[in-house]
């Protein structure tokens, strides 16, 4: 494709789909401004959203580098997605003091005292490339640093566990069978190789080499390897007390950080991801409950939606991103917000809403 179709063909999607702001934002001058070398990295950054016109966002970066690099690009499509003004500097903040506000469900009424609850934060390492640009010998390497790394956390009383290898002739491979189970108990991650988005982006390639997860013995705290980002860190728990969940995050992810190499930041944005709608605290937490009133159950989730961004969450079915409610109303709730947040503000937003839409119900 020459420059000029290129060009041709993203205004062509900027007309058809408003939504998706890499079309939104791309800016031809721009991108002749640029030389050769440069275009052909944007181009595999954008391609996403090129190849997959119904993108919300279309872009994943290759480097934590390109966010300063491409800044003039990236900057106004992260800033649109993310709701922040040109003028407001972001200013990445963290807040991990769990023991400040109590933010537990169950004492608002007995039946949110088992709710399935999930809090993760997505981490790359300022060693490798991300994701999108690693070779299959980059993803067996890296997915070697993080096994070492959770050797140690096997050791420590606190985790225990194990890890999982999808990785053909890894020490740690598990069989079919035992991925099939660990997806099924939304444990590990799903196929990448069907992700369309990802596809373009190269982040699926050489699937399923370099990819794994450590699991601890409760099976309330868990690490991806080789996902959108290198790693996927996360606590899950049935229960109600967001306070104790958000408190074994901090945990693991405190002892996991000491045994890596340093992770990508970004002075502007904070944690450096793949997907800009993850900068910052990279955070996303989220709530499965049962709304059978407020989604006709479970058929219709438009006045749910209406009501969740009132209140600054996003909802999606229970099967995970792009999927439909379950016969209760089972739905996923989350703050919509990642960036230019803390990681207790995060923690407030969804306790305040997953309160404010059981009150509606
Ligand atoms: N690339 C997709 C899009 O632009 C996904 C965006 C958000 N989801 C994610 N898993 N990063 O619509």
């Amino acid at each position: 494709m020459t420059n000029q179709e290129l060009i041709e063909k993203i205004k062509t999607i900027k007309e058809a789909q408003p939504g998706n702001l890499m079309a939104r934002h791309f800016d031809a001058a721009y991108f002749l401004s640029l030389d050769e070398h440069s275009r052909q990295r944007l181009v595999r950054i954008i391609a996403s959203g090129i190849e997959n016109p119904d993108s919300q966002m279309g872009a994943y970066a290759m480097n934590p580098q390109d966010y300063d690099q491409f800044a003039t690009m990236l900057d106004p499509m992260i800033r649109d997605s993310h709701g922040i003004p040109a003028d407001i500097e972001i200013a990445p903040q963290n807040d991990w003091d769990t023991g400040g506000t109590a933010c537990d469900l169950g004492a608002i009424d007995e039946r949110l005292k088992d709710v399935s609850m999930r809090v993760r934060v997505a981490r790359n390492v300022s060693t490798f490339p991300l994701p999108g640009a690693m070779s299959r010998e980059q993803r067996v390497a890296f997915e070697s640093v993080a096994a070492q790394a959770f050797t140690k956390l096997i050791e420590d009383p606190e985790f225990g566990g194990q890890y999982l290898s999808t990785t053909p002739g890894s020490p740690h491979e598990i069989d079919e069978d035992e991925y099939e189970h660990r997806v099924k108990a939304h444990q590990m991650f799903k196929d990448m190789s069907a992700d369309p988005y990802l596809n373009v982006a190269g982040i699926s390639a050489d699937w399923p080499h370099g990819r794994g997860m450590y699991v601890s013995r409760d099976e309330d705290f868990l690490v991806w390897v080789g996902e959108e980002d290198h790693l996927r860190i996360m606590a899950m728990q049935h229960g109600g007390n967001l306070n104790v969940l958000f408190e074994r995050l901090r945990a693991g992810l405190e002892t996991l950080t000491g045994l890596l190499p340093p992770f990508a930041t970004s002075p502007t944005y904070g944690n450096v991801t793949s997907c800009p709608t993850n900068l910052g605290a990279g955070m996303r937490a989220s709530l499965h409950m049962k709304l059978p009133g407020l989604t006709s159950h479970g058929s219709d989730l438009t006045r749910l939606k209406q009501e969740a961004k009132k209140l600054g969450l996003s909802v999606r079915g229970a099967g995970g991103e792009h999927s439909g409610a379950g016969k209760d109303g089972l739905v996923d709730i989350s703050p919509s917000a990642r960036l230019g947040v803390t990681e207790m503000e995060i923690m407030q937003r969804l306790y305040d809403g997953a309160a404010a839409l059981w009150a509606m119900e």
